[in-house]
């Protein structure tokens, strides 16, 4: 497996197929995808894309530091779940949001993926809500060191 960083259009497909099923991949396109401020990452296994995740400079209303990542797209390809691919993402990404000193990553974490986020050291911040036609949530923050 290899991470590399990619283009906001190659995380469509595995977001549409993971995390939006019913919708098409025009409205899998998330606001600031093409900023210059975000960035993507790939988990490649051979030439295929397998795991993404996207990275914005957004600041939750309720986070006080002055500037925040916020992780969007978080998802892995079925057959390829479990392999340690998306806490590659996640850990290539810490050091590059460091580089933009930014040490605050937060995110919407669907309850189902809790348990995933707690594994590398994101805490939840926020009582359940719900975000319509997704499901149930909380915010989870990460302070990168
Ligand atoms: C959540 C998700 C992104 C994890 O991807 P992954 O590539 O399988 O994750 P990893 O293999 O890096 O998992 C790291 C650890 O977290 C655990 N884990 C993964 N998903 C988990 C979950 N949903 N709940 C609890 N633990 C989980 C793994 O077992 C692994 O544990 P280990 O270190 O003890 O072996 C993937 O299951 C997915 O795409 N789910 C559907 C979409 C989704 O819910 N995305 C998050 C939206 S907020």
């Amino acid at each position: 497996m290899e991470v590399k960083q990619i283009d906001a259009k190659d995380t469509l497909e595995i977001r549409q197929k993971i995390l939006r099923p019913d919708a098409n991949t025009g409205e899998c396109v998330f606001d600031g995808d093409e900023k210059d401020s975000s960035f993507h990452l790939g988990a490649y296994v051979d030439d295929t894309l397998a795991s993404v995740a996207s990275f914005y400079l957004d600041n939750h209303p309720k986070i006080k530091d002055t500037y925040q990542f916020r992780l969007r797209g978080m998802a892995t390809l079925d057959k390829h779940r479990g392999k340690g691919f998306s806490s590659a993402l996640l850990k290539t990404a810490f050091p590059l949001i460091k580089n933009n000193h930014v040490t605050t990553l937060w995110c919407n974490a669907r309850t189902s993926a809790i348990g995933f986020y707690d594994k590398i050291g994101f805490e939840t911040v926020s009582d359940e809500f719900d975000i319509p036609g997704i499901g149930p949530h909380v915010v989870m923050i990460k302070e990168i060191s």
